[in-house]
Parts: structure tokens; C-alpha cells; sequence
């Protein structure tokens, strides 16, 4: 028998309370052992819900019970979760997180001390909600160089540019749509903003280049300034327009960033859509690869946890080998960044300007009183050089 703690009954902790008792014999049958919540840990009370027979409020109860194997921490934030699972990896107990931002900024370490304690440190979850990506990533994907990963790795975003787009859907109405569904963080910047993706970003690209990157070095573009004139464009073109956290190795330099990107049909994340996520990985050998399935949501997330509880009853007594140095990586700057941008200037007729600032461009028909264009691959500096004397209604990255 193996008992699980959960730490945090929200949106995650009761999905992953709910399917390891709905699916207990299956989940029990795949682990190898009887698998039971022996505790969940929240601040709060839930008269009347079934949790209550194994509610505590202190950390300690739970740290200080040598027959609790396992640690789901689904609390999300930094503090206290840092601390509750060093505590637990400390005291012999694996531990399994949904917590990109925890992940994003210890995972080095925690993965360091769970070794030292022959545990595991699990966090499926934590990149792309349901989808398996961190396995394959560092279990199956052993052969290849990834050159780039491009991800949708935001499900409140994806959704929220999905329903302008099909739609036409006004930005704060489809928001709160995502909130009411509990796609979206308690605090909507981080999905917006692009904050979100950002830790998932980093935690992909410090485990396909095997060193840390440091979230706060990774330069971050949310969609607030996306409209639904954009929208317009893209469909005389055949393109869309995602959130992507992308990460690039051009020779040794990694490039890391989170944007909104021009995405053409021909690449499939451009029918990726509503609160789906996908992570297009490209192997030298291999080719494209991608994964897809839910981002975000109570139960999807959670059987990505459940998966790694599975995972951590399996590998008693022995350590996953996961590559994650805490060596710093110096990522390539986004001025020396290298991709197409989709450019909107204001003035019908200012394709002479444009052409004198960029060359050759394909130029977009507009309704507007503008000249819409995509330029080609040029640098992040060039681009700002080429555009200084144009008045830019806006400009947003292609994938190329
Ligand atoms: N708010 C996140 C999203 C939840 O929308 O994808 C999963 O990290």
C-alpha cells in the first residue's frame, strides 16, 4: 500500500483526489501496489464533501507520518509550496507537481535533493496540463538534437484567440468565459501577459538543453494587443494567430521566447484550438513530432499528476534520470532573434515607404486606412532599424 498526501484542494488537488478514488483499482493495478489519499492538506473546511475524513491543516502532520510515500503538491505559487516539497523530499517522500512556477524556478534543485534522498521529483503536469510532454521529452526523445520546440502552452489564451477569431468575440467577455470554465489563473495577467507559458517555456527548454534558463531572461509578449483586425488579415492570408513559447538552437547559442506568432496552415498547430494545447518538437533525426491534447482543466491536469504517483510507486528505492543541470544557460538575445514579422502601418499608401525600408515584402490587402505587409527573416534588430521611421500600427512575429 502506498499513501498519498495531497497538498491543496483546488481545481487540481480534487481532480487528483477524485481520480484516484474513481479509478483506484486500475491506477492500484498499473502501480503495482494499492494506492490510497491518506491525507489532503488545505487551509480551508469543506463541510459535507467526503475530504473532510482526511482533511488536515498542518504540513507537519503529513511530513512527520513515515507511511506517507508520496507528496502531490497542487497548490500553485512559489512559497509555501518550495518549502513543503523540500520538506517532503528531505524526509524520503517523492513528490508530484502541477506547479510550473515552482518547477520553473527550483526544479534544478529539487531534482538534485530528490536524488540525494533516492526519491523522485515528478512534474508531468506542470507543462501542457494532460498532455504527456516532460516523459517523452526526456524518456523517448533521447536520440535527437532538438533544434526547436514550438508550444501552445496556454489553454486560457488559446481559447480567448480562438473566439475572436471564429467569433469575433470581444477580448474581457471570452476571458471571463475562461475563468468562469477554470481554464484561467486567479490572476488573468499570468495567462494574458504571457507569464504563464513563460515558466513552461523554461522548464522545456532547460530539459531539452540540459541546462537552467532562468524564466525571468526568457523575453515574454502576452496577447493584449492582438485585435480583431488582425484576425481580418489572417484570413486573406490562410494564417492564424497562436501564443507560442518557442525555443530555438541555432549552433550553441538557445534562443527562448513567448509571443504571439503568424501560424500558417501548413503547420499544425494552426488548427489547434479553444482550450487545447500542443508541443511541436523538432528532432535533427527525427523530423516534426507534436503532442496535443487538453491544457488545462481539473481533471485533464490531474491525470497527468496521477501519472507521475503511478510512476513514483514504480521506481521505489531508484531515481528517474532527468538531466537538468542548475548551471545557468545565457540565452540568444531577441535582437539577434531571426523570423519574418506580419507589420501594419498607418497610410494606404505607403507601400513606397515600405518597400524602401524593407526590400522585398508581401504585401496584405487592407480594409483599412493602412498597409499591411510580412517581411522576410530578418533580426529583431533589423527590424527596429527598418521600421524607426514608419508609424507601426502593429507587428507581430511569423512563424517561419
Ligand atoms: N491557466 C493555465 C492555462 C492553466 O490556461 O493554460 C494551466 O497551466
Amino acid at each position: 500500500m502506498k499513501n498519498i498526501a495531497i497538498l491543496g484542494y483546488g481545481t487540481v488537488g480534487s481532480g487528483v483526489y477524485k481520480i484516484i478514488n474513481d479509478n483506484n483499482s486500475h491506477i492500484s493495478r498499473r502501480a503495482g501496489e494499492d494506492v490510497k489519499v491518506k491525507y489532503v492538506l488545505d487551509l480551508r473546511d469543506f463541510p459535507g464533501d467526503p475530504v473532510e475524513e482526511v482533511l488536515v491543516h498542518d504540513i507537519d502532520t503529513i511530513i512527520e507520518d513515515k507511511d506517507v510515500d508520496i507528496v502531490v503538491e497542487v497548490m500553485g505559487g512559489v512559497e509555501p509550496a518550495y518549502t513543503f516539497v523540500k520538506r517532503a523530499l528531505l524526509a524520503g517522500k517523492s513528490a508530484c507537481t502541477s506547479n510550473k512556477e515552482l518547477v520553473a524556478k527550483h526544479g534544478a534543485e529539487l531534482l538534485q535533493i530528490a536524488a540525494d534522498n533516492k526519491v523522485n521529483f515528478f512534474f508531468e503536469a506542470s507543462v501542457g496540463g494532460g498532455i504527456p510532454i516532460i516523459r517523452p521529452l526526456i524518456e523517448c526523445l533521447t536520440v535527437d538534437h532538438l533544434e526547436e520546440i514550438q508550444g501552445i502552452m496556454n489553454g486560457t489564451t488559446n481559447y480567448i484567440l480562438t473566439k475572436m477569431e471564429d467569433e469575433g468575440a470581444d477580448f474581457d467577455t471570452v476571458l471571463k468565459d475562461a475563468q468562469d470554465l477554470g481554464y484561467a489563473e486567479r490572476n488573468p495577467e499570468a495567462d494574458i501577459e504571457g507569464y504563464d507559458a513563460c515558466r513552461k517555456i523554461a522548464i522545456l527548454s532547460s530539459l531539452a538543453y540540459e541546462k537552467q534558463v532562468d524564466f525571468e531572461d526568457i523575453y515574454t509578449e502576452g496577447i493584449t494587443k492582438i485585435t480583431t483586425a488582425d484576425f481580418d488579415y489572417m484570413k486573406k492570408i490562410g494564417a492564424s494567430i497562436k501564443l507560442l513559447g518557442m525555443a530555438r538552437k541555432e549552433g550553441s547559442v538557445v534562443y527562448s521566447m513567448v509571443a504571439p506568432f503568424v501560424i500558417y496552415s501548413d503547420n499544425p498547430l494552426y488548427n489547434v484550438k479553444d482550450v487545447f494545447n500542443a508541443i511541436l518538437l523538432r528532432g535533427d533525426m527525427l523530423g516534426d513530432v507534436m503532442f496535443y491534447g487538453k491544457g488545462a482543466g481539473s481533471l485533464p491536469t490531474a491525470s497527468a499528476v496521477v501519472s507521475d504517483i503511478v510512476d513514483a510507486v514504480k521506481r521505489q528505492g531508484e531515481t528517474a534520470d532527468i538531466l537538468w543541470s542548475d548551471t545557468k544557460r545565457q540565452l540568444g538575445s531577441v535582437d539577434a532573434f531571426k523570423t519574418p514579422y506580419f507589420v501594419r502601418i498607418k497610410g494606404a499608401d505607403a507601400k513606397d515607404k515600405v518597400k524602401e525600408a524593407f526590400g522585398d515584402v508581401q504585401f496584405i490587402d487592407s480594409d483599412l486606412d493602412e498597409t499591411a505587409f510580412i517581411t522576410g527573416v530578418m533580426t529583431g534588430s533589423d527590424f527596429k532599424a527598418a521600421s524607426a521611421g514608419l508609424e507601426v500600427v502593429s507587428r507581430i512575429r511569423v512563424s517561419a
